[in-house]
């Protein structure tokens, strides 16, 4: 316990200790934190779907239809008829053959990789992958290459070096919007690159999802190639409000996954509530309200990005509602969150491992109900409090 304590001591004094914050209502635009209200800048919650009554609705109606475990492993007695129904309206949405649905995306990043993928297999995976794709890359035991970040030049250098020695799968995989930096691959070019070198392609689209494409189908439909993405992952405790993720592809795919995945197998799946937000969100998502969403997220994103690039601020290529302010180290980082804090804004400091040391950073997500009096004054408190940070350096 001593070596522990001293451990934390040590991340304390160096910036880098985390700690949870308890919030007291809904993932709104606004949320209450000891009795105080708060701008929220940081939740994932980007149509502001997370307490849609609809959402609530299907909920609660599951709920008391079907109780509120699922009892089992899909593969025991846990595969009810709402996974089913939810894993047919996710193909019908993606266009693939069939789905398969995991509990979070973690798992599926962990259980999609390691199920397909081996010891004589080749994953080639982004260096800003998020940490559950390197997770699955390490778990399935294939040869890792990591290409620097969305660089297509170097990425089809690695693939024609990797030929002389190539046996089994390759596997091109991708977050379709970073999560850290809200800049989005380059599909097409992977596209062109996955037929090139006969790969298959795998899009991690957990903030794409729900974001981009005009029914909100992602990265793939933004760029028009929804076909050519083999594996499309995606999740739904983002832009869709709930919980849980999926897998969308070919049937004999997820029948590989259904055998050999071992997040999918060896844990309980997810309950009716959940299950039936899911469907919910994905229906909304594609209506007409979906679009409006969409359209707000995309002008509060427009109005906050183009107010701190006025001011000078370099946004790390985002273009998306992630909205990165590099600060460097971890202390002034932590210190300008504290700051923008006290002034009732909830913003996340990003630190290592999440980053690359030296590449701390204020992260702001924006959300479709944020007003665009919010969004402006948000973004005037946050230029003011690093420009306050940077004065102290
Ligand atoms: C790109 C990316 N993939 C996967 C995940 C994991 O998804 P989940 O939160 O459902 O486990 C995250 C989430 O935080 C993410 O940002």
């Amino acid at each position: 316990m001593k070596q522990l304590q001293d451990y934390l001591t040590d991340l304390a004094g160096r910036g880098m200790l985390r700690t949870l914050r308890e919030i007291e209502s809904a993932q709104g635009p606004r949320v209450q934190i000891d009795g105080r209200d708060y701008l929220l800048l940081c939740s994932n919650n980007y149509l502001g779907l997370a307490d849609h009554p609809a959402l609530i609705e299907a909920s609660c109606k599951a709920t008391r239809d079907f109780g509120v475990g699922s009892g089992a492993s899909r593969l025991i007695s846990g595969s009810m008829s709402l996974h089913h129904q939810l894993e047919e309206r996710i193909a019908q949405f993606k266009e693939t053959e069939a789905a398969l649905v995991y509990n979070t995306g973690y798992a599926a990043n962990n259980g999609i990789i390691q199920g397909l993928l081996g010891p004589d297999d080749t994953v080639f995976s982004d260096s800003l992958n998020h940490a559950s794709i390197i997770d699955g890359c390490r778990l399935s035991g294939a040869r890792i290459v990591i290409y620097p970040h969305n660089d297509m030049v170097a990425l089809e250098q690695l693939l024609q070096q990797e030929t002389e020695q190539r046996s089994g799968r390759w596997l091109i995989v991708t977050d379709g919007v970073f999560s850290m930096d809200g800049d989005v691959a380059a599909l097409p070019e992977l596209v062109m690159l996955k037929q090139r070198y006969d790969a298959w392609l795998m899009v991690d689209d957990a903030h794409g999802g729900g974001v981009l494409g005009a029914i909100g189908r992602g990265t793939a439909e933004h760029f028009g190639c929804l076909d050519q993405v083999d594996l499309q992952m995606g999740t739904f405790g983002k832009a869709f409000g709930s919980f849980g993720a999926y897998l969308a592809a070919r049937r004999e795919v997820i029948d590989t996954l259904i055998n050999r995945s071992r997040s999918f197998i060896f844990s309980t799946s997810l309950p009716p509530g959940v299950l039936a937000a899911n469907v919910a969100a994905v229906d909304l998502v594609a209506s007409e309200e979906g679009v409006r969403r969409r359209t707000q997220l995309e002008a509060n994103r427009q109005l906050f990005s183009q107010i701190l690039t006025e001011e000078g601020f370099d946004l790390c290529g985002s273009s998306t509602q992630i909205v990165p302010v590099l600060m460097g180290d971890p202390e002034p980082t932590m210190r300008a969150a504290a700051e923008l804090f006290s002034r009732g804004i909830f913003l996340s400091g990003i630190r290592p491992p999440t980053v690359a040391p030296g590449t701390c950073r204020l992260r702001a997500t924006l959300m479709a109900d944020h007003t665009p009096t919010e969004v402006r004054h948000a973004a005037q408190l946050l230029i003011e409090v690093v420009r306050e940070e940077m004065a102290r350096a």
